[in-house]
């Protein structure tokens, strides 16, 4: 079951900054998702992801003025290749991939069931970085599995099975082998 977060909240479900799928809405309404390494919070809700200019989830966020921001557990990754396919507007990567919409609370666009985490995003700002653009968007609303939900509502990094990506464009993951407390 998903869990609400409060905005304030939602930048930290992604602070480790695993691999995350995009998704958008196409025109016709058909779900798009795209899968993304280059990016980062900027502030408790503010997060940049370094956009190819070519491909439909920036055409996709510059129309709609959002997008969801979906992290995986690491199982979704043997799919990642399949969604960062270029495949026609008329299709759905998160269909192909034998995933299923969750429905948005405050953004059209729906996130993907199947993900750990799911921030609603709206579009802020972008800049302009060479073949990318840096496109600056803003969490407001997110969910969260409750069975990696800390005390404080949070995502428990110890729990999740979050999945980074390590030699793009190599398949090549890594899950956190070793998580410590400092204390
Ligand atoms: C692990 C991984 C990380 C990726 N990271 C990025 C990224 O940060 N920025 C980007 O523009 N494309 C990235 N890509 C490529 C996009 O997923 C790919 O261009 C995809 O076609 C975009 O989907 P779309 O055209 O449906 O938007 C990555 C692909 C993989 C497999």
């Amino acid at each position: 079951m998903k869990i609400e977060v409060e905005q304030s909240r939602c930048g930290r479900l992604i602070v480790t900054r695993p691999v995350m799928i995009a998704t958008t809405l196409h025109e016709s309404g058909v779900l798009n998702a795209g899968v993304f390494g280059a990016y980062t919070n900027v502030s408790p809700t503010k997060i940049a992801v370094a956009i190819g200019r070519g491909s439909h989830t920036y055409a996709n966020v510059k129309r709609t003025r959002e997008m969801a921001i979906n992290v995986p557990p690491a199982e979704l990754a043997t799919k990642f290749d399949l969604v960062a396919e270029d495949i026609p507007p008329t299709e759905s990567e998160v269909e192909k991939a034998g995933w299923h919409p969750f429905a948005s609370s405050k953004i059209a666009t729906p996130g993907i069931e199947e993900c750990l985490a799911i921030v609603e995003c709206a579009y802020v700002d972008e800049m302009d970085v060479g073949y990318h653009s840096l496109v600056i968007v803003e969490a407001v609303a997110g969910h969260v599995d409750d069975d990696v939900l800390t005390e404080n509502g949070l995502v428990d990094v110890l729990k999740a099975r979050l999945c980074h990506a390590v030699a793009y464009p190599e398949p090549l993951y890594a899950r956190f082998g070793e998580v410590f407390r400092a204390v």
